[in-house]
């Protein structure tokens, strides 16, 4: 151990890689000072350069390796180290899965007012390769170069370049070769798509400029192997439509081929308009003996069989005799709602999202399922008149919270302390939003329960499911004053 050492920026410093941080960068201490260092993994001995130097930690990037860890493997990708896709893929999943436990637990503790909250063990991904149905793939202008690349004075010109952002930078992709992470049939797709953005002479999106034609590549391949693919261009035109749909006849596999159209300035690939230029506008998922039906712009769990080892946690947390009514707030495609709907009298689903909704209505249609209703609208104006919605559906037993990575609405979070259910099943990707609401809702509830889940093998993502159950001597006047 280093003693009495001062810590600067641009300093050299030696330590040894503890633990990970939630993010992915590992945890040095020097004389109990925290060091977060970019792209080292536990049991690494090195040598770092600080980057940053804040009053209670720094920042700092590995300059040399000067022993290895332990739990190191060889990385399966080409990419790896520069891409911002895998963080971990030379780290042993078994040492991945036991980190990001370790994070769900220090941070609902810390920022959750848990301080004694005991958690399972992580439930691992069956697969840890080749488990994602979707991969998004951007755009750009600009090309990430390797040191070795720079070095050797080589430069990039404008022409549209696509894959996924390299780390850390958010204007510059890795012009992907492969990708391990979805069916190998997306990496042919990315191929074809490139080569028919660069003869098209068209440049990328530019964010900065708020200019250009390229914006996304969307690849969905489902269980059922349905295969979406979306390209997604700032504007429609009809002569480079003909072409992506002559060139990506070389991929058969396709069942919906479709140019969506954003003309927002946001970089969410959420389009406006969708053009069907070959198959079908929707395509089919399966989880369990359930098939569900997805439109482009639709949320679905991107670890389809996984989701069903997630779905499975979320029933069994919700402890339903037969009789409730469950509310499922965030419900997308109804995906959780029609899995819990067979042991249930009823489901009410909210989502924002007007495709989902729809899609979501039919895929009770189409398995059968007649006691699910859908409410489409944003959860802050839905919930907000609690008499309302109650008098309509019923008050409910259970509710079900699946927000997106940004949290809850606080708003929503009252309401749904007004809405006093017995259970609450939280399920979320982002255990620091989640943290903060169950720290609000342990007004009233105790968190019994908490499964982390592993839906994204190799990146800092981590998703939780937590049980919360009422306190009784919580008196129904005092939850809805
Ligand atoms: C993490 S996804 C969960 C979807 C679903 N539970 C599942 O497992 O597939 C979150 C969903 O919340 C929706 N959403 C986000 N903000 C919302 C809001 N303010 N009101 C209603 N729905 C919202 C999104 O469109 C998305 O479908």
């Amino acid at each position: 151990m280093q003693k009495n050492v001062t810590i600067a920026k641009g300093q050299l410093v030696e330590c040894v890689i503890e633990s990970l941080a939630f993010g992915g960068q590992g945890v040095a201490r020097i004389n109990d000072f925290v060091i977060f260092v970019d792209n080292a993994i536990p049991g690494q001995r090195v040598q770092a350069v600080i980057t940053r130097k804040k009053q209670r930690y720094a920042i700092a990037r590995v300059a040399s390796i000067i022993s290895e860890s332990p739990f190191t493997i060889k990385p399966s990708c080409i990419h790896f180290g520069s891409c911002g896709g895998c963080l971990l893929q030379n780290l042993q999943y078994e040492q991945q899965i036991r980190a990001k436990g370790a994070q769900v637990e220090e941070i609902l503790r810390r920022l959750g007012g848990l301080p004694h909250l005991e958690i399972a063990a992580t439930l691992p991904s069956e697969r840890v390769y080749h488990y994602r149905n979707k991969m998004e793939f951007s755009f750009s202008r600009h090309r990430w170069l390797t040191p070795e690349e720079i070095s050797s004075g080589a430069h990039y010109d404008d022409a549209p370049y696509l894959g996924l952002h390299a780390r850390g930078f958010y204007d510059k992709v890795i012009d992907l070769s492969e990708c391990h992470l979805i069916d190998p049939i997306a990496i042919k797709i990315l191929h074809i798509v490139r080569q028919t953005a660069r003869d098209s002479g068209l440049p990328a999106y530019s964010t900065a400029e708020h200019d250009g034609f390229w914006r996304y590549l969307i690849v969905r391949r489902a269980q059922t192997k349905d295969l979406m693919v979306n390209v997604v261009t700032s504007e429609f035109r009809a002569e480079i439509a003909d072409e992506l749909r002559r060139r990506l006849m070389d991929c058969p596999q396709i069942t919906s081929l479709l140019n969506g159209v954003t003309r927002s300035r946001s970089s969410v690939a959420f389009c406006e308009e969708e053009h069907l230029l070959a198959g079908r506008a929707t395509m089919s998922e399966q989880i369990g003996s359930y098939f569900f039906t997805l439109s482009a712009n639709s949320f679905f769990q991107t670890n389809t069989l996984q989701a069903r080892k997630l779905y499975d946690i979320v029933l069994e947390y919700a402890e339903l005799d037969g009789d409730e009514i469950v509310y499922d707030l965030y419900c997308g495609t109804g995906t959780i709602s029609i899995y819990l709907s067979g042991h249930v009298a009823r489901v009410v689903g909210f989502e924002a999202v007007e495709s989902a909704v729809i899609n979501a209505r039919e895929n009770c249609r189409s398995n059968g399922i007649d006691n699910c209703a859908f409410v489409l609208g944003d959860l802050k104006d839905e919930l907000a008149q609690t008499h309302k919605v109650t008098e309509q559906f019923g008050r409910p037993d259970i509710v079900i919270l699946d927000p997106p990575r940004g949290g809850m609405h606080p708003k929503t979070v009252r309401d749904v302390l007004a809405l006093q259910p017995k259970r609450i099943v939280h399920v979320s990707c982002n255990p620091t939003t989640m943290a903060r609401e169950l720290s609000v809702l342990g007004e009233s509830y105790d968190v019994t329960r908490v499964q982390p889940v592993d839906m994204f093998p190799h990146t800092a993502h981590i998703e939780a499911v937590a049980q919360l159950i009422r306190r009784e001597h919580i008196s129904a006047s005092a939850a809805l004053s």
